[in-house]
């Protein structure tokens, strides 16, 4: 990881779950889910892979843990957390009750074929391990079991200033690594399209990072991972790259 990482993925993902005990537990989900998927994006995929309750879901490099606890909310399914950062482990604990373990997505502490289904939301962009990735996922998940994936992908050359640490895949990369990883893409759709959060959503999201810069405006983690998100938003923005979703199977 790079110090750019480290202030987004860990110490940022550290003090959200601080603010949002202090401002309580209508908080936490849009808290865990900031500069993620938007609700819209996680109940496509939510429906799209066929949930159900009673299911394990891993959710490979869950960050401070929101989607997992949507998907849990929505859907009645058993999440199992794996992240790398100590920081964003201890944040997802702290906020919801569900197994958390400090591991890296390319090398999955678990058997295989020992859960029903995985997501891995905005992952694949900020890791060059992307196809060791996807094969502990298609290792861990059982047969017909559905893999989620949020990936950010080039949409052309992108312009100097992206955030560190980012190695954004093409959609053409992407379905040659699902191909050489033995997973069939049984649906792909842009995110852009999807309808955004609630406004009660929005507001909470904008409170939780309202009260992270009044505590944590002057140092230096948090400015280096505003920059990064920044970035990033111009990156979107500028249509240099999509949000995508897709559904993969095990044929
Ligand atoms: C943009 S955040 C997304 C977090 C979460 N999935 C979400 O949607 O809110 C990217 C996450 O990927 C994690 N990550 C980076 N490299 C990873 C790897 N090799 N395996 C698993 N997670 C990784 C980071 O620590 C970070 O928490």
């Amino acid at each position: 990881m790079t110090e750019a990482m480290d202030a987004e993925f860990d110490t940022v993902a550290e003090w959200t779950a601080e603010v949002a005990i202090d401002l309580g537990p209508d908080y936490y989900v849009p808290a865990g889910c900031r500069g993620s998927g938007s609700p819209a994006a996680l109940d496509w995929l939510i429906d799209r892979m066929d949930l159900s309750p009673g299911q394990s879901l891993l959710d490979s490099g869950a960050g401070v843990g929101g989607p997992a606890d949507h998907a849990a909310q929505r859907r009645s399914v058993l999440p199992l957390l794996v992240e790398p950062e100590a920081g964003a482990c201890r944040a997802a604990q702290r906020l919801f009750d569900h197994p958390v373990v400090q591991a890296s997505g390319s090398r999955l502490p678990f058997p295989d074929e020992s859960v029903d289904a995985a997501w891995c939301l905005g992952v694949l962009c900020t890791t060059p391990d992307k196809g060791a990735l996807l094969s502990e996922l298609r290792r861990v998940v059982r047969p017909a079991g559905a893999i989620g994936l949020l990936v950010f992908v080039a949409t052309d050359v992108l312009p100097a200033d992206t955030p560190d640490g980012n190695q954004f895949p093409t959609a053409g990369l992407l379905t040659d690594l699902a191909g050489t990883t033995g997973l069939d893409i049984e649906t792909w759709q842009g995110a852009t399209g999807l309808d955004p959060p609630s406004r009660e959503w929005q507001d909470r999201e904008q409170t939780v990072t309202e009260r992270l810069e009044e505590c944590y405006g002057d140092e230096r983690a948090w400015q280096v991972a505003e920059d990064q998100s920044r970035r990033m938003g111009t990156l979107v923005s500028e249509g240099h790259v999509s949000g995508e979703l897709l559904v993969l199977r095990r044929p």
